[in-house]
């Protein structure tokens, strides 16, 4: 690519996309609402409000491809999910749409389907379940994606990411986690694959424990290297296994189960 856009780019997977995707395009756009620092020469700076129609235009003019890892990626108030998932994704769609309509990794999110039971496997065709605000407008950016395929051929790959993060830090996240390793080993592969289409893929490394199955995307060729199953005796040797009638020892989604709506 020439000019692949990182959105979110001050943020955890962001960083580690800034840093460990060079080699994927001769430019690196770098987008966040934050300081992102100096750009080195194989870099652009754009910063600006994934809420702000005209700023997301210009930002994605001129890309070939497009890392969406920006957005509020935890539960909060309703205004704060609308402005950065819900407008900041018509926003960068329509963006998209009018500007050569790059291929797009979607950071999705397993609290999309976060009411499963941990005792249940689930695939690509499970009816979403989300577990609060957060995880209904990671549906809502599903959805779009999907229109936005079908409607104007932009191809999307919605990454329901499990937790991203150097090392599990829950019992819950030997089931979730992915490591920084395989996570960029599936932005290549999303980009290499010569048609993508509009895929669901559950964003998690080859855990030993495991409530998902990507049987539908192999033809992206991405195979995860890293086991959670390396961490355990460390999980057990800091902190005890949760209750078992814990939100968080239940559900796939974990505590975010039992929060409430966040008013202003
Ligand atoms: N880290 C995980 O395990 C995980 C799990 C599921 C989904 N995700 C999703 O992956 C993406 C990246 O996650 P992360 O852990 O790096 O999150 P993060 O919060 O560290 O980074 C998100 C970035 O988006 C920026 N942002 C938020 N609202 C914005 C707005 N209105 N306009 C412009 N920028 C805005 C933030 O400033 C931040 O730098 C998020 O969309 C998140 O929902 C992450």
């Amino acid at each position: 690519m020439k000019r692949l856009l990182i959105t979110g780019a001050a943020g955890g997977i962001g960083s580690v996309c800034r840093k460990r995707l060079t080699h994927m395009a001769d430019t690196l756009r770098l987008s966040g609402r934050g300081d992102l620092g100096e750009p080195a020469p194989h870099e652009e700076i754009m910063l600006c409000d994934l809420g702000d129609k005209i700023a997301v235009e210009e930002l994605v003019e001129g890309c070939d491809g497009i890392v969406h890892m920006g957005g509020q990626s935890t539960e909060a108030s309703w205004d704060v999910i609308r402005n950065a998932n819900i407008e900041g994704m018509f926003n960068l769609y329509e963006a998209a749409r009018k500007h050569g309509k790059p291929r797009i990794l979607y950071a999705s999110s397993n609290h999309a389907i976060g009411f499963y039971r941990q005792s249940q496997n689930i695939d690509a065709t499970a009816p979403v379940r989300p577990d609060g605000l957060y995880g209904v407008s990671k549906v809502f950016g599903e959805a779009l994606a999907s229109m936005y395929h079908d409607k104007f051929g932009i191809e999307t790959a919605c990454v329901r990411i499990g937790s991203c993060f150097p090392e599990p830090t829950s019992h819950r996240m030997l089931s979730t986690w992915m490591s920084f390793d395989d996570f960029i080993r599936l932005v290549e592969c999303v980009f290499r694959v010569p048609v993508l289409g509009c895929p669901i893929i559950y964003g998690v490394s080859a855990n030993d424990a495991t409530w998902w199955d990507n049987t539908s995307v192999a033809y992206l060729g991405w195979q995860p290297h890293d086991n959670s199953e390396s961490h355990r005796a460390r999980l057990d040797s800091e902190m005890a296994a949760p209750n078992r009638n814990a939100p968080d020892a239940i559900y796939q989604g974990g505590m975010f189960t039992a929060d409430g709506i966040h008013e202003e």
